[in-house]
């Protein structure tokens, strides 16, 4: 799969979204030029959170032509997996999840015709996610603790995106590799000095009165 490592993608967090207008919203930062709709799943056991399901993903992404990249904080991607297969075009499971058969679910998520990825916590290492990389498009670098939006960036995740982009590179990989959580413009520039491509950003968007310029910060446009 050949993928364009030089452009920046931006993908807006539909958790930091108003929920009472989130079709027009996502409908918004679509026409302010972002890349992906970013859908952050939790099921308040992988995290102490639960934010929204299938029905409520097909219903933003039917509201978008953007891709739908899910974001699975759930500790049973595969038993979930079909619900969401109709709505995305990436799904990323976690590499934590209590689940197991991990190679299985990144298989069937590709073979629906997604993309599959792969997400580690702050405090999971890389080498977690090691026996995965030639089977993913996508490596999704958690910058916070999954849970909730507007925390602070850990700057010490920018050794781990070095470490991604170094070992895709020795390997002959081609996978994406995403960041999310606390990614404002400085952050944004740190994170793709280190290997980052794909940024997930929710408070630094739709926190923001002007989703393009918004939207421009992050790829540092001017
Ligand atoms: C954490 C969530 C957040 C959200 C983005 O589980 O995944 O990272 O998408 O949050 P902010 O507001 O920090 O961009
Ligand atoms: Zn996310």
């Amino acid at each position: 799969m050949a993928i364009d490592f030089s452009k920046t993608l931006i993908a807006p967090s539909v958790l930091a979204a108003d929920f009472t207008r989130v079709g027009e919203q996502v409908r918004a930062v679509e026409a302010a030029g972002a890349d992906w709709i970013h859908l952050d799943v939790m099921d308040g056991h992988f995290v102490d959170n639960i934010s929204f399901g299938p029905a409520f993903c097909a219903a933003v992404a039917k509201a978008v032509s953007l891709p739908a990249d899910v974001h699975l904080m759930i500790e049973r991607p595969g038993h979930y997996l079909d619900r969401f297969l109709p709505t995305a075009r990436n799904v990323t499971l976690h590499v934590e999840a209590g689940e197991g058969h991990l190679a299985e679910t990144l298989r069937r998520i590709r073979a629906a015709g997604c993309t599959a990825g792969i997400s580690l916590r702050p405090g999971t290492p890389f080498a977690a996610v090691e026996p995965y990389l030639d089977q993913i498009d996508l490596l999704l670098v958690m910058t916070v603790e999954p849970g909730f939006g507007g925390q602070s960036f850990q700057p010490e995740m920018l050794g781990k995106i070095e470490t991604a982009a170094a070992e895709r590179a020795r390997r002959g990989l081609a996978f994406h590799i995403q960041v999310d959580g606390g990614i404002s413009a400085p952050q944004a520039k740190l994170c793709v000095a280190a290997g980052a491509n794909v940024l997930v950003a929710g408070t630094s968007v739709f926190g923001k009165p002007d989703y393009a310029e918004a939207i421009r910060a992050l790829r540092f446009e001017h």
